[in-house]
């Protein structure tokens, strides 16, 4: 017999602590002493609340480590591995706002007891969203970049996409990253709304009603106003060819 065989697959090999490489690896006895335990906690379904908001975090690092390195490729003008990244960015951002639906499950009467031992604690200290904007900045710096080394303006590779195919689909998976945020603020605040109504100030002292205001906000405007600009070159043009 050799010594592979003699080897037992079993036994862990990693260094750390936990029994099998598995738990080693992923630190899953850290992970998961990461929730209050039974006797801790205020209410059964602090479980579910800490659950969401703690996975949130994970996604939303995974999301935004993404949107920065897709932007540094773009910088040194690698597009297509670019738009891998800002495939998978999106997906957090879809399974974060997917999630939040476990939020209805609490019934408001119940969360409000959970709600007095978050005691400053609000959402707008969240790590994971607080990195969104500058990586958004970042990755939009690095979309006018490639643009302007290809000789395009954004009009120009919406009018002539097919030509351009890449650029458009980067394009697009901006677009995308934008309005995922767009809708995760719209089921944020019914969330919020259906737990504490809207005329609640929330933890850190901001009425309710500041998060509905806050859904019209975007991070790259400039691929929402092309829209509208497309509409104005369509109707150009169709006065043109009638002539
Ligand atoms: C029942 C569940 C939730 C309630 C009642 C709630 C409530 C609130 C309230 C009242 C605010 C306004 C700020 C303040 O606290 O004064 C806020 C903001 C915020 N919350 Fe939540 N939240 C909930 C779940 C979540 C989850 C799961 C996340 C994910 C990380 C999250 C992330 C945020 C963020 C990022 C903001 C800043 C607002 C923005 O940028 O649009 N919240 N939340």
């Amino acid at each position: 017999m050799n010594d592979a065989a003699d080897e037992d697959l079993h036994a862990p090999v990693l260094p750390g602590h936990g029994a099998s490489d598995y738990e080693r690896y992923l630190r899953t006895d850290e992970l998961l002493s990461l929730q209050r335990p039974p006797e801790e906690r205020v209410h059964h379904d602090e479980l579910l609340f800490q659950t969401v908001h703690q996975s949130s975090e994970l996604w939303l690092k995974l999301g935004t480590t993404e949107v920065d390195e897709a932007a540094a490729r773009l910088e040194r003008d690698e597009v297509a591995s670019a738009i891998r990244l800002m495939r998978r960015a999106v997906l957090c951002l879809q399974y974060v706002t997917t999630q939040l639906e476990m939020l209805n499950q609490m019934s408001p009467w119940e969360y409000h007891q959970i709600r007095v031992v978050l005691g400053h604690g609000s959402g707008f200290d969240s790590p994971g969203f607080r990195r969104v904007p500058a990586v958004t900045q970042r990755v939009s710096r690095g979309f006018d970049r490639v643009l302007e080394r290809a000789g395009l303006s954004l009009p120009q590779l919406y009018t002539h996409g097919r030509e351009h195919e890449e650029l458009y689909q980067l394009a697009e998976l901006l677009t995308e990253w934008d309005e995922r945020i767009w809708v995760w603020r719209f089921r944020h605040y019914t969330i919020v709304a259906r737990a504490l109504g809207e005329e609640t100030i929330g933890t850190q002292g901001t009425p309710v009603q500041v998060l509905g205001k806050l859904i019209a906000q975007r991070q790259i405007p400039k691929l929402w106003d092309l829209r509208s600009r497309l509409v104005e070159l369509f109707d150009a043009e169709q006065r043109g060819s009638a002539a």
